[in-house]
């Protein structure tokens, strides 16, 4: 039995014919990039966000890159972001030119917010917090912290589509939110794709401007921008995945729970979840002291699993001119040498989530 760590193919099949009615609709319409799909798709993914307005944009790194400039992020400011997380939330500051100022990791593997305030400087802009595999971080204490300091927060929103913190939506507590709509996300396209979603208009309006090269009208320029515009397939193509996006939301939370079920091994941490937390499970990530051999072990049992991240952002070749290491954030170290993925995705058949949780049940 050969089971992926992830295959897409069974998600699109399960509403292949709107998929394809939705590709052909743009195709036949001859208006190719920021039309009326995009449009629609900013209205219905500001709804499902709890926003009230969302720009469409090439990707979530330019999500992240894109709303901190916006936010007036430049040379000289500092942007607090999680030690543990995926490389783009670190690269989207330092494309603005800024410096990332990495917090460590608490159990849940989000940053951990009581340690925010230690590492708030008078260069502090912004606080950039990750929902990390799916899981809202303790917004409560982010907010906090970033109001005594008079902090903007922008949160990164790339893995916790519909992820909630105390029943407000992830991306809804800070200035903006910044998603990724890259296949594998809960939410993905069918290529690159991202959004920002807020509730302050005059900043939605600087990010609009800033994917069109820093214009509001064709050919009259006010600002330095970019092109990072959401076409008009990948638009129609995530409009059909938003409808769905119940289903698929449910559907990951069902194989998670299984897993937190059947999962009985001493030698392996379950991932928990946060009291007033919600976890949408993009990713189900375990921890073992002895992670290589159980991936290998694995592996020769016909099971793919994924590190996620195997190199912490500061530890990565990019930032070692801060000479970070791993003792500078003892937590995440640790769960970078600890974390493993299991397979979670739309199509697992009980007896493939059983074959999982047995296999790794077995391992000694
Ligand atoms: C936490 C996090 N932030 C940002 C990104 C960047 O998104 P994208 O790949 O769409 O640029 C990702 C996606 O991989 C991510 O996981």
């Amino acid at each position: 039995m050969n089971i992926p760590f992830n295959t897409l193919k069974p998600l699109y099949e399960a509403h292949g014919a709107e998929y394809r009615e939705a590709a052909v609709r743009v195709l036949d319409s001859g208006w190719y990039v920021l039309g009326k799909e995009t449009g629609a798709f900013e209205e219905e993914f500001a709804a499902f966000a709890g926003s009230s307005y969302c720009v469409g944009l090439n990707s979530g790194l330019d999500a992240l890159s894109l709303a901190l400039r916006a936010l007036g992020t430049g040379p000289g400011d500092e942007v607090i972001v999680p030690a543990n997380t995926y490389i783009a939330t670190a690269l989207a500051v330092t494309a603005n030119g800024a410096v990332p100022v990495f917090v460590d990791s608490d159990e849940y593997h989000c940053i951990d917010a009581g340690r925010i305030e230690e590492a708030v400087t008078s260069k502090t802009r912004c606080i950039l917090p990750v929902h990390l595999y799916g899981q809202a971080c303790d917004m409560g204490a982010v907010m906090r912290a970033a109001e005594k300091h008079g902090l903007f927060v922008a949160e990164d929103c790339a893995q916790s589509h519909g992820a909630a913190w105390e029943g407000k939506l992830s991306g809804t507590f800070g200035n903006i939110g910044c998603f990724s709509f890259f296949p594998t996300k809960n939410i993905g396209a069918f290529g690159d794709a991202g959004a920002v979603v807020t509730d302050d208009a005059a900043l939605a309006d600087k990010v609009r401007m800033l994917r069109n090269y820093g214009s509001r009208k064709k050919y009259y320029n006010e600002i330095p921008g970019v092109n990072s515009r959401l076409d008009e397939i990948q638009a129609a193509l995530l409009r059909v995945r938003l409808k769905h996006a119940d289903e698929i939301l449910e559907t990951r939370k069902r194989i998670a729970e299984t897993y937190l079920r059947l999962l009985r091994n001493e030698r392996i941490a379950l991932p928990r979840v946060r009291a007033g937390a919600s976890h949408t499970w993009h990713l189900f990530a375990i921890e073992c002291g002895r992670r290589d051999e159980l991936q290998l072990f694995l592996r020769e049992n016909g099971i793919e699993t994924q590190i996620h991240y195997p190199v912490p952002p500061y530890l990565s070749d990019v930032y070692s001119h801060m000479n970070l290491t791993r003792t500078s954030f003892p937590t995440a170290s640790l769960q970078a040498d600890r974390v493993l993925s299991l397979p979670l995705y739309h199509g697992m058949s009980e007896e493939d989530i059983n074959h999982v949780a047995e296999t790794v049940n077995r391992f000694r």
